[in-house]
């Protein structure tokens, strides 16, 4: 049984990769205690160890805030940890899986494929793009997934991720404003873990992977629906991205087409308002 290595493994996404992996996977989880991926020693040891068939990093630091406040450590998980982890991997043949984020683009076209130049406009982006650069260096058995506005039923490490956050809000009751003017792909960390493991058992060639589920929404529509799935009332009310002063600059558009997994003839994932009904169903048995 081939052997899968699961970096972050107290995280979201990481969650839904161990359900779905292991069914025909030994899989190894690693959390932040084993080793950090900025300690290029730790890392090398932990992988040399456990002598793995295929690496999935997870880990991440993705608080935006913080990253814009704290460049130093952003680069030092993101974009060097993301290098310690693939080249160890490649040190024993093993293939490594790199998430990165849609925000790596500029947000100045519709919709972005895998080919688009990308343009991250702050510090968080800047050091995700550093790492798909440094995961591609270090180990060309690689595969880079963009995906964003993910979701899932267990939460990130970030604290709430938008769906849990909109459910606590509407509980503690008053109006909740929604930013009307930023698009994107909300995407379930399920689906993704699936389409991740069919990325390997199909042998996909390496290179960059656009995932996230169909279809796109801003982030007042994307509440509307969770409300709406969720039979919830609650008093919504959109409002522009100019109304919440931020430091940080985030682009306005982030959609992402899936165009490498097409190539593949891989099905794209299903459409965002699916992924969430299913989501729905899963946390109300919680
Ligand atoms: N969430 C999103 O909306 C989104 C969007 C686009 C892309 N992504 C990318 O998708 C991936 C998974 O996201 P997620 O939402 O599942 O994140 P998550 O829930 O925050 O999980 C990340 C995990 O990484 C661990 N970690 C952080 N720093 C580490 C380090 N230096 N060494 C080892 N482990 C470390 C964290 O552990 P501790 O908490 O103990 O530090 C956490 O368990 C990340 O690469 C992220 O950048 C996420």
């Amino acid at each position: 049984m081939k052997k899968v290595l699961i970096t972050g493994a107290n995280g979201q996404l990481a969650f839904d990769l161990i359900r779905i992996f292991s069914d025909g996977y030994e899989v190894i989880k690693a959390v932040h205690d084993d080793f950090d991926v900025a300690d290029k020693i730790a890392t090398e040891n932990f992988i040399k160890n456990c002598a793995p068939d295929i690496v999935i990093n997870t880990a991440a630091y993705h608080k935006i805030e913080e990253c814009e406040l704290n460049p130093e450590r952003s680069f030092a998980v993101n974009a060097i940890g993301a290098f310690n982890v693939s080249k160890a991997a490649a040190a024993i043949g093993a293939k490594i899986i790199f998430f990165s984020t849609d925000y790596v683009f500029d947000g100045s076209k519709e919709y972005f494929i895998e080919s688009d130049t990308p343009n991250p406009l702050n510090v968080y982006s800047s050091s995700k793009l550093a790492g798909e650069n440094l995961t591609k260096i270090a180990n060309e058995n690689h595969y880079v997934i963009r995906t964003g506005w993910l979701f899932g039923v267990h939460q990130s490490g970030k604290g709430y991720n938008f769906v849990g956050l909109m459910l606590e809000k509407a509980k503690n009751g008053g109006v909740i404003k929604v930013v009307n003017d930023q698009f994107g792909s909300p995407t379930y960390s399920y689906d993704l873990a699936v389409k991740i493991k069919e990325l390997i058992d199909k042998k996909a060639p390496p290179g960059i992977y656009h995932m996230t589920n169909g279809g796109f929404c801003s982030w007042y529509e994307f509440a509307k629906k969770i409300f709406e799935l969720g039979e919830i009332k609650a008093d919504i009310a959109p409002v522009s991205s100019q109304e919440y002063p931020s430091n940080i600059k985030r682009p306005k558009c982030s959609v992402l087409k899936n165009e490498s997994l097409k190539k593949q003839n891989i099905e794209i994932l299903r459409p965002w308002q699916e992924a969430l009904g299913a989501f729905m169903l899963e946390y109300n048995k919680k």
